[in-house]
């Protein structure tokens, strides 16, 4: 069993040649070396593709502004070691194996402008992803053949962003909610996914109609479904999906309204006819009252005379038709 690894002398060159190169261009601010099979050089660019790295590279000058670890078979990106490059402008990823980025991953990195992740394995985009990543100007994020989801507010702090390419991925739906309220955007690609072009993504085919200049490649920004729009550009179904999307809602609004006025109609006839009916008991029932009052003070008068008598039937019955009963 072999404990460590066998030194083989293609890397020791490139280390021997690495250790010349760092001494003749000393820097005196990359302090830190540079990481086994990079480049470093005085303008803080280290330079790792293709090296068949499978790990995130360690040992990175702390000022480094520019890291490209593209075409290599990396799984992860490590917050830890990447956050310490709070210098970092510019980073390259594309063609590895990321499978996940998560909303630490890019925790610290307020300066960086460029982001490459085009190539990889991702699946979703969760929210605030890119959250801390104020400077970020342009995202390429194509070519993930699984990646079918992005989480509506994953770009909704990026207000630097002017650059978004999100094409040949796996996506059916993106709410464009938060990618409108983007004051920089003025690119957006979205070529090659199979979009879905149902009333859910209306929004994102009337946007494409409206502004289709924003769009890389747009006459390659089809559905994917329904079966009978496959093939159809965005831009192209955008007001028919609306007119369809809203039609059947209007014809449900009309039904609505009609057995709504139906009800408030009924409603009023009802309410009129019980008033009415209300009204004409009521006088009636003035009407009766107003003629015994007459037949009482006629009695009232005539009890004058007789005041013991008229008091005690009044007291005896406390009632108005007693004068006839009695
Ligand atoms: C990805 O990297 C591999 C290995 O370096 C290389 O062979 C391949 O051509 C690269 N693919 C793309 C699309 O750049
Ligand atoms: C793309 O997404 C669909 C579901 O929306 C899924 O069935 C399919 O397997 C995905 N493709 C890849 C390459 O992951
Ligand atoms: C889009 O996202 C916003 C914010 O998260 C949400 O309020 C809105 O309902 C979403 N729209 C659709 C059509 O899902």
């Amino acid at each position: 069993m072999r404990l460590a690894p066998q030194p083989s002398a293609q890397p020791l060159r490139l280390i021997i040649l690495l250790l010349v190169a760092t001494g003749v261009t000393a820097s005196p601010v990359i302090s830190t070396g540079c990481p086994d099979r990079c480049v470093c050089d005085d303008q803080l660019v280290v330079q790792c593709a293709g090296q068949h790295l499978t790990t995130f590279p360690v040992n990175l000058p702390l000022a480094t502004r520019q890291l490209i670890i593209s075409n290599n078979l990396i799984v992860e990106l490590p917050p830890l070691s990447l956050n310490y490059l709070s210098d970092l402008v510019y980073l390259d990823c594309s063609n590895n194996s990321l499978t996940e980025i998560s909303e630490s991953t890019f925790g610290n990195l307020r300066k960086l402008a460029y982001l490459d992740l085009s190539f990889n394995t991702l699946t979703r985009i969760e929210d605030r992803t890119f959250g801390p990543l104020a400077s970020l100007v342009m995202l390429r994020m194509t070519d993930n053949p699984g990646l079918s989801e992005i989480h509506p507010d994953a770009f909704t702090e990026n207000v630097a962003l002017q650059v978004l390419d999100v094409s040949r991925n796996n996506l059916t739906v993106v709410n464009v909610t938060s990618l409108l309220a983007l004051p920089a955007l003025r690119s957006l690609g979205l070529s090659g996914n199979p979009w879905s072009c149902e009333c859910e993504n209306e929004d994102l085919c009337l946007w494409v109609h409206l502004e289709g200049f924003k769009f890389q490649d747009e006459g390659q920004t089809v559905c994917g479904s329904p079966a009978d729009m496959q093939g159809r550009r965005l831009g192209e179904v955008g007001i028919q999906l609306r007119t369809l999307c809203h039609q059947t809602l209007g014809s449900w609004d009309y039904l609505f309204f009609v057995v709504i006025g139906f009800v408030i109609f009924a409603a009023g006839t009802v309410s009129a006819w019980v008033m009415g009916v209300i009204m004409v008991l009521y006088e009636r029932y003035i009407k009766k009252k107003d003629g015994q009052l007459d037949v009482d003070e006629e009695e009232d008068d005539t009890s004058e005379t007789g005041r013991t008598s008229g008091a005690r039937r009044d007291h005896g019955n406390g009632n108005l038709k007693t004068p006839h009963d009695v």
